[in-house]
């Protein structure tokens, strides 16, 4: 069975590319489940519970999330009433929303796991101890797992994967919007890619305008970052390949679409 994860959509152009590749990637990769992560979904801010439902009606199953998860208030009025939504399920206990979620497509029940890292982050309980715990209950009831690790250091992720070796069929990270060259399914059956990358401006900085982000670089002023609505957009994500019977994945393959790369680069 195929896993398609996308990795953070930011802003309308992000959703625009969802929107138009979401459909063309499962007519070709015909995924079990899609995934996609969307904590800067809301103009680089959180989401809306107008776009959830759009995600869904694109062809998503489930939502993942991350440190944006409540930039936009809007979170509050849904959050608790879905089930098709994960936020990082190490922020503080009695937060509204689940970090393990499971989902039953075709007779294939998923487990989705959102965690996010510490390092360079604000503090949250520890991610291992949490995916350790999860990671138990959700084996309990099916072998195939899969974990966004929201993170920003590349050690902490690959810490994960490792961590996880053998006991989920995938560890993906996102946060850092750069997707890494570095997927690989390590020695006892997990799928590992450090970062999925971004959805979204293509030719700005981590999806935020770059004269802004120069400009704060330059300066150290107070700048408010917007996400530009018009421009050439990206789309990054991962196509995950894993054994029906054992839960351990095959192959995990980098997808790159933007207008130096028209549509799979593996
Ligand atoms: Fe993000
Ligand atoms: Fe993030």
């Amino acid at each position: 069975m195929n896993i398609l994860f996308i990795g953070d959509v930011v802003g309308s152009l992000g959703r625009e590319m969802v929107s138009e590749y979401l459909p063309k990637l499962k007519a070709k990769y015909r995924p079990s489940v899609t995934i996609v992560n969307g904590e800067n979904a809301a103009g680089g801010r959180g989401i809306t519970e107008k776009i959830y439902k759009r995600f869904l009606n694109d062809g998503a199953n489930i939502i993942t999330m991350g440190n944006h998860t409540w930039d936009n208030k809007e979170i509050f009025d849904f959050i608790d009433n879905t089930k098709l939504m994960v936020r990082p399920a190490n922020f503080p206990k009695g937060t509204p929303g689940t970090g393990l979620a499971f989902i039953n497509i075709n007779g294939f029940e998923t487990a989705v796991i959102n965690l996010q890292g510490r390092t360079f982050m604000p503090p949250l309980d520890c991610p291992f101890e949490a995916a350790e715990e999860l990671v138990s209950q959700a084996k309990e009831r099916t072998p195939f797992v899969f974990v966004d690790f929201h993170a920003e250091a590349t050690s902490e992720k690959q810490a994960m994967g490792w961590f996880l070796d053998g006991k989920v069929s995938a560890v993906v990270g996102t946060h850092t919007h750069i997707q890494t060259a570095d997927n690989r399914v390590l020695p006892n059956g997990t799928a590992f890619i450090a970062d999925v990358g971004m959805t979204g401006p293509y030719d700005e900085i981590l999806g935020m305008n770059k004269e802004s982000v120069i400009t704060k670089f330059r300066t150290s002023l107070p700048v408010r970052f917007e996400v530009p609505s018009q421009g050439r957009k990206v789309l990054s994500g991962v196509i995950i390949d894993i054994n029906e019977k054992t839960g351990m994945a095959k192959s995990i393959s980098r997808i790159l679409i933007n207008d130096d790369h028209p549509f799979i680069s593996e």
